[in-house]
């Protein structure tokens, strides 16, 4: 489902990726740990497309996308959600998830999208209609995923998820993000601790810094 071999990535001439290889099969969840600064965001940054690679390549399917612009990579199949649960917060609970299924075809039924997520989430059902803004972080965090889950995506890189959200939303959102991968999602989740998201990974890479504090 996604492929990733020898990718090389960085910021001007600053090198950050140096030949990372990671394969994330459908129904599998692999974990990207590591210290702050180590690069875990740039990887997600550089599979999505928002950074040009400089080297390796980065398939979806079997086909090259390496280098190919953000739009085209989410038009293929694949979601980026970014740390700090970003979400529109003057758009209510209800519009921020449609959102998310903007560009598909159709006029899609929007229980029948978003049921399974809020079925996980019911605090977002009972403040559909709230403004994002009314939201605590980690129901902010909640509804992101809930955007990105009526994208139906078949890959799903999600960055930090727990970061500044309350201990106790944390299991609620990695149980979601492994029912999610057991529908057949290829799920790469970034984190700076180990913590409870090993336990719903099967593979694990890490990402680490020098003594000087280089990636
Ligand atoms: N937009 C940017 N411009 C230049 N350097 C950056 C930029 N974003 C991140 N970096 C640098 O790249 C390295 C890796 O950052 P990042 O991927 O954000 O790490 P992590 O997500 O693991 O905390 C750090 O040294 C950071 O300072
Ligand atoms: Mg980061």
């Amino acid at each position: 489902m996604l492929e990733i071999s020898g990718l090389h990535a960085g910021y001007g001439r600053v090198p950050v990726l140096r030949g990372i290889d990671l394969s994330v099969a459908p129904g599998e969840i692999v974990l990207v740990l590591g210290p702050n600064g180590a690069g875990k965001s740039t990887l997600l940054r550089s599979i999505g497309g928002f950074i040009k690679p400089t080297a390796g390549t980065v398939r979806l399917d079997g086909k090259d996308v390496t280098g190919l612009a953000p739009e085209e990579i989410t038009r293929r199949g694949l979601r980026l959600v970014l740390d700090g649960h970003r979400v529109f917060p003057e758009l209510s609970v209800r519009d921020n998830i449609r959102l998310g299924a903007a560009f598909r075809g159709g006029r899609p039924d929007f229980e029948a999208m978003a049921g399974p997520a809020l079925e996980m989430f019911p605090i977002l059902r009972q403040k559909l209609h709230d403004p994002a803004r009314d939201l605590s972080g980690g129901q902010q965090q909640m509804l992101a995923l809930a955007q990105a889950f009526v994208a139906q995506p078949r890959v799903l890189l999600c960055d930090e998820p727990s970061l500044g959200i309350a201990q106790m939303l944390i299991p609620p959102i990695l149980d979601f993000l492994k029912r999610w991968a057991a529908l057949g999602t290829a799920v790469v989740i970034v984190e700076q601790q180990i913590d409870s998201a090993l336990a719903v990974a099967v593979q694990a890479i890490y990402l680490g810094l020098d003594e000087e504090g280089t990636p």
